[in-house]
This record gives C-alpha cells, structure tokens and sequence, in this order.
C-alpha cells in the first residue's frame, strides 16, 4: 500500500489540524499519506455524529489512514471491526505517543510505553481483526526511559507493518530537541519499516533521513501554515508567494464545504499561522478574530495576502 522505497513524505496525525480539509491541501502539494486526528475507540464505538464526520476522507487521499487510541482490548476489537465496514479507509494506525494526562489516566497514548506487554496484546487484537491493507504504531522514545528497539521490536511481533516514531518521549512534550539517535536505535532494532517524526523541516528533512536510516518521513507542526512543505522537500524548491494566496484561499473554500459556517471561527487558528512573518500580521490576526462570516473573512484574507 505504501512504497517505502521512494521514501514518502507522511502528515503526522494532528488533532485539532490535520481534519479532512487540511489533509486534502496537503495532498495537493506532494504528501504521500495522510492520516486522520487521533480518534479514540470509546468514541468510535459510540458512533457519534461528530466522530464518524472525522472519519471522512477527501477524494485525494488515497492511501488513507485512521488513527486510533485506547486501551480496552474488547472495545478496540469493536472499533477495528467498525472501521473494517468502511472500505474507503485503508489501514489502522495505533496511537502510543500521545502525553495528554485524560489519555494516559486512561492507559492509553503513550501511557502503553510503560506496558509493553499490554501495547502488544493491543496491537495483536488490531492485526487479528482488522481487514484493512496496513496496521501500523504510532509512539515516542518511550515514557521517560528511552526504549525505543524494545518498544519497535514490541510493535513488530504483534504484527504492525510499520512504526512511526516521534524522537522525545513523553516527559519531554514537546520541548528539548528531537533525539535522532534513538530513531536510529528502533531501525536497527527491526526488519518492518520506520518512519522518523519530530522537528523535521525544510531545512532538515534529508539530513534526518539520511541519519535515522528511515523508511519515510512524518511531518506534523513544521506544515501548519506551510502546507506546501511537502512540495518544497521534494522538489527542493520554495513556492512563489502567489501561489500561496491560492492555497490559503482553496483551504478556507475546502474549510468551508467541509464545516459549513462553522468553518470560518475553525480557519482562525490556520490564518494565525498563515500569516506569520507577514508584516502587519498581528492586526490582521485581530480582525480574523473578529470575523463571524465567510465573506467578511474572504475579504481580510484577499486585502491581506
Ligand atoms: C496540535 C497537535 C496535535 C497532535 N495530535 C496528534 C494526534 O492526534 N495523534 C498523534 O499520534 N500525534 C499527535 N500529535 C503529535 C504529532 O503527530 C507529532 O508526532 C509531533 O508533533 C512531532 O512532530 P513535528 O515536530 O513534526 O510536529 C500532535 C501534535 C500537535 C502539535
């Protein structure tokens, strides 16, 4: 399903921002996966109407992979057995990363980094049920040791196609720098594919790959407000500022059809993050904020950009 000989390009899983309308802008600028927001499997299992519209997909993506999380073996199994009746996703991916306390007091995320054994009943419970082309992990280092062979090789007994691997653990959050090492260390841990996660940039991205000796790499902040960042790593080349107009534009259109008018107050956050660098942007960020309909926001959006 995925060609890890040419070394894709993935959009980490990022709730909050890698929805439905962010995925298709991405995908139109060279990612060659994408992946839903993590979605826990208590909710799926409830079916609720907001969690089965986070499960649609855009007629771009193609691979296309939903994020689970938990830690109920019986409730995973119905998830799986759930999202096996949806024939337009085509794999499962687990998360093992996640640090948010509600997720770990739940023994999910990276919560499962201190239970290898659990983690790997749960994977097994996905690869035996699940019918779709791919199961893969999601996990950092480990919780606060690093163990990332032993939480790889965990992942590949239980049958997983491909790990990925964000390069902190889950004391670090999100701070201190992304330890490439320990990436390296899972690789050589294991024989099923490995992608690299964390910090990865325009600048850094074939120096990482060429360090961790990965299979693909997983860019997740480093495309918010550059959704072309996957464009710009393979063909080593920034795109014109004209052309960035007409992305920002074509997302708050897909924003739009995807949410409705709800659509304008969820696209704030993304021209926040569109307009960094810009001069001026801190005012135009204040009338974004202020902006209650499409058009208004059109309008700011077309005189600002
Ligand atoms: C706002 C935000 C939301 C995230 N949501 C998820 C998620 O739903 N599932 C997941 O596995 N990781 C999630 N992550 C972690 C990212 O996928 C990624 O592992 C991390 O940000 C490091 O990669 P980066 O430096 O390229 O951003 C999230 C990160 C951010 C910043």
């Amino acid at each position: 399903m995925i060609d890890f000989a040419q070394k894709p390009l993935i959009l980490a899983p990022m709730a909050g921002f890698s929805d439905l309308p962010f995925r298709e802008v991405v995908k139109k600028f060279n990612a060659d996966l994408t992946i839903s927001e993590m979605i826990s499997s208590n909710a799926l299992v409830y079916e609720s109407k907001k969690t089965l519209k986070m499960l649609e997909k855009s007629s771009l993506e193609s691979p296309y992979i939903v994020q689970i999380a938990g830690s109920d073996k019986e409730v995973i199994k119905k998830a799986v057995c759930m999202l096996n009746d949806l024939e337009f996703i085509d794999g499962i991916d687990f998360n093992c990363g996640c640090p948010v306390n509600k997720v770990i007091k739940q023994n999910a995320g990276s919560a499962l980094l201190l239970n290898l054994e659990l983690l790997k009943s749960l994977v097994s419970t996905i690869k035996m049920y699940s019918k779709k082309k791919s199961i893969s992990v999601k996990f950092r280092l480990g919780f606060e040791e690093k163990i990332p062979d032993q939480i790889a090789q965990a992942c590949e007994q239980a049958g997983a196609d491909f790990i990925s691997i964000h390069a902190r653990t889950r004391k670090q959050l999100y701070s201190g720098k992304a330890d490439y090492e320990g990436i390296l260390k899972a690789k050589q841990a294991v024989k099923i594919p490995v992608v690299a996660n964390g910090d990865i940039s325009f600048e850094n991205a074939k120096e990482v790959l060429a360090f961790t000796q990965s299979d693909a790499l997983m860019i997740g902040r480093a495309s918010i407000g550059k959704p072309w960042i996957f464009y710009e790593i393979k063909n080593d080349q920034k795109i014109s500022e004209t052309l960035k107009k007409e992305i920002i534009s074509f997302h708050f259109e897909a924003m739009l059809k995807h949410y409705g008018e709800q659509g304008v107050k969820l696209f704030r956050k993304h021209l926040h993050e569109y307009s960094k660098g810009y001069k001026g942007a801190s005012a135009f960020r204040d009338k974004i904020n202020r902006c209650e309909n499409a058009k208004a926001m059109q309008q700011e959006l077309e005189a600002f950009f």
